[in-house]
């Protein structure tokens, strides 16, 4: 089975190959090919770390790495005809809220002309399922808790949410179009070892370490149904063998092999209660900054995940206090502090 996995060095990606290469299925081997960018969107070094252990943990017969740009049609193209893939996991993007107010364009890039290019690819090479990352953020300031899946999600409250969604009737048309089986994943705020130094549990982490006060927008007035790293991975990888049949909803008669799915941990945590496991883990108690809301911010996360565990027969178990522990052991042993 031929996979290609997009955001390769990125934290995602990095631990669904990991996981990926772990696994010994009876009939069939994978060939991974994994491609990133490497932008300087956060910390390089540690793009490269992730990759340099794939490289260790695995041989060429069974992955390799292409950098490459999503938003770079003919290198796409000629990707799509050298590999002739089966499945496709795109988790190459522009992540992050705040960012895509000060850099709007590097969402256009990545997430809308990296996506087409990525539907493209699909359908002209007959890929047997596309899975995509998609997120909780196309909830915007919804009311209605937990959010579910047939909720309208037509009020972005920032355009990194917009091209997420964008992603979504995208693969819709492609899905119905040519019959292309996609899976669209809505991960909730999603953490662990190796993660993203843009996030919240990362800088806190690394600022009550050093004895430095923390920023606490909304003035610790919001809550996140965090995904442990390994409940996200577990998820996407029994995913990869179920392709959606076509399907009519009750609103549209348009068929299309598609299919949306939250992937949250379905229990969201206080700000408090995240930031009491940080110290614990630490060892040390946080200098708190209380500040207003940010521009783009939701107050709530929470998913309903029925669908997930009545289709997949999956359902996160981590709680924010043995996953936040994961993490600070990791980040005091990789940055020795
Ligand atoms: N981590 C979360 O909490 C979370 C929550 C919801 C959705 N998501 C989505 O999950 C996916 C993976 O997120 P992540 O946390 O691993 O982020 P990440 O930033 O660590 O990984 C994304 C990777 O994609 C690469 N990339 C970006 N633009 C690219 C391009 N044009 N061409 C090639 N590579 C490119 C980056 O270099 C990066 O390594 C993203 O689509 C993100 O939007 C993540």
């Amino acid at each position: 089975m031929k996979v290609l996995v997009t955001g390769a060095a990125g934290f995602i990606g990095f631990h669904l190959i990991k996981a990926l290469l772990k696994i010994e299925l009876p009939n069939e081997n994978y060939f991974i090919v994994g491609v990133d960018n490497i932008n300087d969107y956060y910390d390089v070094a540690l793009k490269k770390a992730r990759l340099k252990i794939l490289s260790e943990i695995s041989d060429p017969e069974v992955f390799t790495f292409i950098k490459l740009d999503l938003a770079d049609r003919e290198a796409m193209s000629e990707l799509f005809s050298t590999y002739q893939f089966d499945i496709v996991i795109n988790l190459g993007a522009q992540a992050g809220v705040r960012y895509s107010i000060e850099n709007p364009n590097a969402y256009i890039d990545s997430n809308v002309v990296g996506f087409v290019n990525i539907l493209e690819g699909c359908r002209h090479h007959d890929i047997k399922h596309l899975i995509y990352a998609s997120s909780s953020s196309v909830y915007g300031m919804n009311i209605k808790q937990p959010f579910t899946t047939s909720d309208c999600v037509d009020f972005p409250i920032s355009l990194y949410a917009a091209t997420k969604k964008s992603n979504e009737l995208m693969a819709h048309s492609y899905s119905h179009l040519y019959n292309i089986p996609t899976t669209g994943l809505r991960f909730f705020t999603v953490y662990g070892p190796y993660g993203r130094p843009d996030m919240a549990y990362f800088s806190f982490t690394k600022k009550i370490l050093a004895g430095e006060p923390i920023d606490v927008f909304n003035n610790g007035n919001m809550q996140r149904d965090f995904t442990y790293i390994d409940d996200i991975v577990n998820g996407i990888i029994r995913i990869i063998n179920k392709a959606p049949s076509p399907q009519y909803s009750t609103i549209t008669t348009a068929a299309a092999p598609y299919k949306i799915y939250n992937i949250g941990n379905n229990q969201p945590v206080t700000l408090r209660r995240f930031i009491t496991a940080i110290e614990d883990a630490c060892g040390k108690k946080a200098q708190e900054n209380l500040l207003p809301m940010q521009a783009g911010d939701v107050p709530i996360t929470y998913a309903d995940i029925d669908e997930l565990v009545e289709d997949i027969g999956f359902k996160p178990e981590t709680s924010i206090e043995e996953g936040i522990k994961q993490f600070v052991d990791w980040y005091r042993q990789y940055y020795s502090v």
